[in-house]
């Protein structure tokens, strides 16, 4: 990728940070990371990431949402347990978002660690890329 289509991407992800920073249900002005975060996450994470007590991890101020994007894209595609997430300490169970596009999660990530009183660095789409060929079923 260019260092054009790399401006571009993190144009799109400070457009995506500024467009969600509301808190609720996303209209039909919210950013790309707002929508994927409703139709895939807020049902386990809540509408403010707050989790569920003993169910979900909170997403706001947790250490996987905030680190290194490498570990948080492991874990979000295909489930590779951080050391920062201890084994059984949440009775639910994630499933795994490979099959979401890399614009689709580098938004909602982004939407993630910008929002929730959040303020992490945006994931960018080749970063997604990045980890999709890292691994060994794509
Ligand atoms: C069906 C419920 C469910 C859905 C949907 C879900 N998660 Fe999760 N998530 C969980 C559970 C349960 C854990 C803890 C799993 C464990 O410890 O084994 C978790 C853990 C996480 C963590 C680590 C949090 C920490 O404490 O460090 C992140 C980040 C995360 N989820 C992001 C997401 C994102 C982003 C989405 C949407 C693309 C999503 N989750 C959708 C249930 C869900």
């Amino acid at each position: 990728m260019g260092p054009a289509a790399l401006r571009a991407g993190v144009l799109l992800a400070l457009a995506g940070m500024l467009a969600g920073c509301g808190p609720g249900a996303p209209g039909p002005g919210a950013s790309a990371g707002a929508r994927v975060y409703a139709m895939n996450c807020r049902s386990c994470h809540g509408a403010e990431g707050q989790g569920v007590r003993g169910m979900q991890p909170p997403l706001a101020g947790t250490p996987v949402p905030l680190g290194d994007p490498e570990v948080l894209l492991g874990w979000v595609m295909y489930g590779q347990r951080p050391a920062a997430l201890p084994r059984g300490a949440y009775a639910g169970v994630m499933p795994q978002f490979a099959y979401l596009t890399d614009a689709d999660l580098a938004a909602v990530l982004t939407h993630v660690r910008s929002s929730f009183g959040n303020h992490a660095a945006p994931v960018l789409p080749a970063e997604v890329a990045a980890v999709r060929r890292a691994h060994p079923h794509g």
